[in-house]
């Protein structure tokens, strides 16, 4: 189980994430949703490392990874795909994959890794010698889950995983992160649209001013009047 505990994240003196506190287990997919700038991308941030929380815990598989650098955890199978995706442009498609698997220790497994990605996304074969740069939007996305994966993570934690994309490849999507939950990897996303959330997740924590103030099933969300108002913002 990946936990995060009473996570205290300021910056600048003002308080981005107050006593959060979430967990997924290996092989569930679970959605934080908020408005934009409720914290949802500072959340993965701390998870990863990037930011330095002023207090709170992340805890992996028993071990308290609170201390470690961004690299370690990352070696230690805390997979993540950015909000803004961060492809290396003038490396193809292949390349990124490969600089992942190279950077994470990973590149004995390079073959297997190949496979596990080709088998979750077989789109990505026609362009795997595309460079970065030249990809769509959609394409784009995959290939940062994608190369996500060539990290071998035990948890991956995908910042706006559905967020622009056309409604049938949100469907392809969905059946790809159904995928990867299938080989046990926990999941955590974080969208700002509920509906696509709700239709994706098994469980869901909603963020408001960096505060969890919800956290329940898909129905319990939709069901919950007050929630739901102050997602819309109205
Ligand atoms: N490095 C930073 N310096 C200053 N403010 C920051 C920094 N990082 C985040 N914030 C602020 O923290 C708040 C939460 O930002 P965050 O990016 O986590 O929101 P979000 O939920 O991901 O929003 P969106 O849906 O727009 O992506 C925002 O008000 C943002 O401006
Ligand atoms: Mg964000």
């Amino acid at each position: 189980m990946l936990k995060v505990e009473n996570l205290y994240l300021r910056i600048s003196n003002t308080d981005i994430l107050r006593n959060l506190s979430i967990k997924v287990e290996k092989g569930e997919i679970v959605a934080i949703v908020g408005r934009n700038g409720a914290g949802k991308s500072s959340t993965f941030k701390s998870i990863v490392g990037i930011y330095k929380p002023a207090g709170g815990k992340i805890i992996m598989d028993d071990q308290d990874i609170t201390g470690l650098p961004t690299h370690l955890r990352v070696r230690n199978g805390i997979g993540y795909v950015p909000e803004d995706m961060r492809i290396f442009p003038w490396l193809t498609a292949r390349e990124n994959i490969h600089l992942a698997a190279y950077l994470s220790r990973n590149l004995d497994r390079y073959e297997e890794i190949m496979e596990i990605i080709l088998t979750i996304f077989p789109e990505i074969k026609q362009f795997l010698d595309r460079e970065g740069f030249y990809l769509s939007g959609g394409e784009k996305k995959m290939l940062a889950i994608a190369r996500s994966l060539a990290t071998l993570p035990k948890y991956l934690l995908i910042d706006e995983a559905l967020e622009g994309l056309a409604p049938i490849v949100v469907e392809r999507f969905r059946d790809a992160i159904k995928m990867i939950k299938e080989r046990g990897i926990g999941i955590v996303i974080a969208e700002s649209n509920v509906l696509l959330a709700t239709k994706t997740a098994e469980r869901l924590y909603v963020l408001e001013r960096g505060e969890i103030i919800f956290e329940g099933s898909s129905e319990q969300l939709l069901s919950n009047p007050e929630v739901m108002k102050i997602l819309r913002g109205t």
